[in-house]
């Protein structure tokens, strides 16, 4: 792939639910509910071309021709806000593997600090999806794709529910190669490296630590 891919949902059931997702007074329960179902619905268009093999199965009248997928996929949550979009796509695909990868972004620098990693050596999966709700500077995911990189990940998607449009950037320049999947693409990012209007903060939104 030579340009980068960037699609912004524009379903109606993502549009609907994202304005509840950012609204102040959604409680942590809510946003967690929320966020799951907004998982779901970005991981299914960011799946639209996973391959597929041709498959015979017997139904009650004979045979049918279906088909099966024949990619294995990844889940890779950036811990922690990623936790709340895994367990709404993996009910989705209960064969899919998760990897967690933990990064904060130090507050000062907003630059990502890598204090988990348990990949195993080499690459079990052919498709990893990054999960993570928000795309801010850039700076987790680039680190985490970058990781994956190395680990040998060949095929590499992003799914997120908010980006900035310098997060957007910044991806698209470090790796083009890697599609990003979002329910929208706010106005820029303030001082401190929030996503404005966004959502707040939505590891603490989603533990109820804010
Ligand atoms: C948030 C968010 C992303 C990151 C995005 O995590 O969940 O991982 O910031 O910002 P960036 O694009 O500028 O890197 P945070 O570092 O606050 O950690 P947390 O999820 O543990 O709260
Ligand atoms: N991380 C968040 O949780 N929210 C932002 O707005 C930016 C980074």
């Amino acid at each position: 792939m030579s340009m980068s891919e960037v699609h912004v949902s524009t379903h109606p059931l993502v549009l609907h639910k994202l304005a509840l997702l950012r609204d102040h007074r959604t409680d942590p329960k809510m946003f967690r509910e929320l966020l799951r179902e907004m998982a779901v619905l970005i991981a299914y268009e960011a799946t639209a071309d996973l391959k597929t093999q041709k498959v015979t199965v017997t139904t009650p009248m004979g045979e049918a021709t279906g088909h099966r997928l024949r990619e294995r996929v990844g889940l890779v949550p950036i811990l922690r806000a990623g936790l709340g979009m895994v367990e709404g796509i993996w009910n989705l695909m209960p064969n899919t593997e998760v990897w967690h990868i933990g990064l904060f972004r130090d507050e000062k620098t907003l630059e990502p600090v890598e204090y988990y990693n348990r990949l195993p050596v080499s690459p079990t999966v052919d498709v990893c999806l990054v999960l993570d709700p928000m795309l801010a500077t850039g700076g987790s995911a680039v680190a985490t794709v970058d990781i994956l990189k190395r680990w040998g990940a060949s095929r590499i998607k992003f799914a997120g529910v908010i980006a900035a449009p310098e997060g957007v950037q910044r991806m698209t320049e470090v790796h083009p190669d890697v599609p990003l999947h979002l329910g929208a693409v706010d106005e820029c990012l303030n001082e401190v490296g929030y996503i404005v209007p966004g959502l707040g903060d939505a590891g603490d939104r989603l533990f109820g630590t804010g």
